[in-house]
């Protein structure tokens, strides 16, 4: 197994003004289906993390000041009372806390924040659940990230990953060909001799402002300077309505919404992952 991942150039990491401001990344579950969001530190010191979200179920999760990593959802999935089991889409290993990344195909948003945030939807390992990633109160270039389409209508019937008998996510062409063209290596491994092909085509129509292939360009340069985020599982890109935990407030955006459950989740700034369960209006 292995795990195809996007070449980020960072060109400038400015001085961060305030070290000691944690972020929070709030993840919202807009799907009909429970999911299992997993998350993982690109290093691989820092703990991962991973929990159940019921449809309209918000979670916290605050990253320390300087952080990297992704974060992307599991579906299907069947934990025993150890957190032991397996999911159909996205599993990190047998664990319901993820120290490894998600088995391909999984939808993936990743973050390099420090002073200025860096973020992306990446479908260069394939799509099992729309995914925006969306700055609240950013400085700079804040466009919204990611795929909000359900990719499954235009999967082709050679990419569509089943689960018993079900189509349940698309498969990157790379991930089903392992050919150097569809996954950027050997003499396709720079940015100028890989370039789009029919099937990271079918995923850029689908989803315009997310990674399609390994050296694709981002639609917009994003350079957001933010401590909050939100994580939205199948909501659509265009939707004004957002919320954001910050300075021990909920900040909100938009209508009122019918009443959910949130969990603040916040493994770093404890060390011990503890579940702190609120009820918030939006
Ligand atoms: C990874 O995190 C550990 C613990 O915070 C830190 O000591 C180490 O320097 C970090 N490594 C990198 C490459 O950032
Ligand atoms: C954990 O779950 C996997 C998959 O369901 C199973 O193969 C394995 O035996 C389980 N391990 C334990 C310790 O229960
Ligand atoms: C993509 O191109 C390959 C060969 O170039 C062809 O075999 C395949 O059928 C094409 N697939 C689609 C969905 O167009
Ligand atoms: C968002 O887009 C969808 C379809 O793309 C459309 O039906 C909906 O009206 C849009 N909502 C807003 C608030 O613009
Ligand atoms: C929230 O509302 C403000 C003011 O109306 C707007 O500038 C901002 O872009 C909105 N944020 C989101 C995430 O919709
Ligand atoms: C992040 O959330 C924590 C509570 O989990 C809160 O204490 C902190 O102020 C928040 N940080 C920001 C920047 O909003």
């Amino acid at each position: 197994m292995h795990y195809s991942t996007k070449i980020i150039l960072i060109f400038t990491l400015l001085s961060r003004a305030n070290l000691s401001i944690s972020m929070n990344i709030t993840i919202i579950n807009n799907c009909h289906e429970t999911i299992w969001p997993g998350i993982t530190a690109t290093n691989t010191t820092l703990p991962g993390g991973g929990f159940v979200l019921k449809p309209g179920e918000t979670a916290i999760y605050t990253t320390p000041p300087v952080w990297g990593g992704r974060i992307w959802g599991r579906t299907g999935c069947s934990f025993d009372k150890n957190n032991n089991g397996t999911c159909q889409t996205g599993s990190c290993g047998t664990s319901l806390i993820c120290t490894t990344p998600g088995t391909p195909p999984a939808s993936i948003a990743e973050f390099t924040l420090s002073d200025t945030a860096f973020y992306d939807v990446s479908l260069v390992d394939g799509f099992n659940l729309p995914i925006t990633v969306t700055p609240i109160q950013g400085k700079g270039e804040c466009s919204i990230a990611g795929c909000d389409t359900d990719l499954m209508v235009s999967c082709p019937p050679e990419l569509t990953f089943r689960s018993d008998g079900k189509a349940v996510a698309c498969r990157s062409a790379c991930n089903v060909f392992d050919s150097d063209e569809y996954c950027c290596k050997g003499m396709y491994g720079n940015p100028v001799t890989c370039v789009p092909t029919n099937y990271s085509k079918i995923f850029k129509t689908a989803c315009p402002v997310a990674y399609s292939y390994a050296y694709d360009d981002p639609t917009s340069i994003i350079t957001c300077s933010t401590t909050d985020f939100v994580v939205s599982f199948c909501s659509p890109r265009n939707q004004t309505q957002q919320c954001s935990y910050h300075d021990n407030k909920l900040v909100c955006n938009g209508s009122t919404r019918s009443k959910s459950t949130a969990y603040i989740w916040s493994l770093f700034m404890l060390f011990v992952p503890i579940i702190i369960q609120t009820q918030i209006i939006y």
